[in-house]
């Protein structure tokens, strides 16, 4: 079986615009090269739907069987990443997004804010993670256990489906 490769995407307003320094790329890259995933794409988009789902439909079409996306899964007005997702998504995968709150609300009780979710786009397994740096890599830690066997069975869908 060939390594995962995955995608990394921040959504973030300021991040896109210069304004701020990513660091939740870079927290999300580290701990998914700590699962032994390969990073292959990287992207930061502005809290845009459309940005958002043009960046993920490109790192599908690159081959990317695992995108992470992180950052506007919160309550504020331009936070749109779940319902951008959504929109392209095949399914969602509920379990993912309730075990990241349950998990997360030990840490904090203002866990219970984020939309955080995981859904099939294509052939792609697509996890949104919180925008916080730290909060992205704890909810990971909540799911990843989970993720080789989602591949696997995403990629023995054939390709008419
Ligand atoms: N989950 C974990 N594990 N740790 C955190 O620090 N922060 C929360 C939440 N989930 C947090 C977390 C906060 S403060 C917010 S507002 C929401 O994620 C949504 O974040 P986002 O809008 O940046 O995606």
């Amino acid at each position: 079986m060939t390594p995962i490769s995955i995608g990394v995407l921040t959504v973030s307003d300021r991040a896109a615009q210069g304004l701020y320094e990513d660091l939740g790329g870079p927290a999300v890259r580290a701990a998914a090269e700590g699962y032994g995933w390969k990073v292959i794409c990287e992207s930061i988009v502005p809290d845009d739907r459309k940005q958002i789902q043009q960046a993920v439909s490109g790192m599908v079409q690159s081959g990317c069987h695992l995108i992470l996306t992180t950052g506007g899964t919160g309550i504020s007005r331009r936070d749109v990443t779940p319902e951008a997702i959504r929109e392209i998504a095949i399914r969602e995968l509920p379990g993912f997004g309730e075990a990241m709150r349950m998990e997360s609300r030990k840490l904090t009780p203002n866990a219970i804010l984020s939309r955080s979710l995981a859904a099939v786009v294509d052939r792609a397994l697509v996890i949104c993670l919180p925008g916080k740096p730290s909060g992205a890599v704890e909810c990971l830690g909540f799911v990843a256990a989970a993720v080789p066997h989602a591949i696997e069975v995403l990629r023995e869908i054939p390709a008419n489906c």
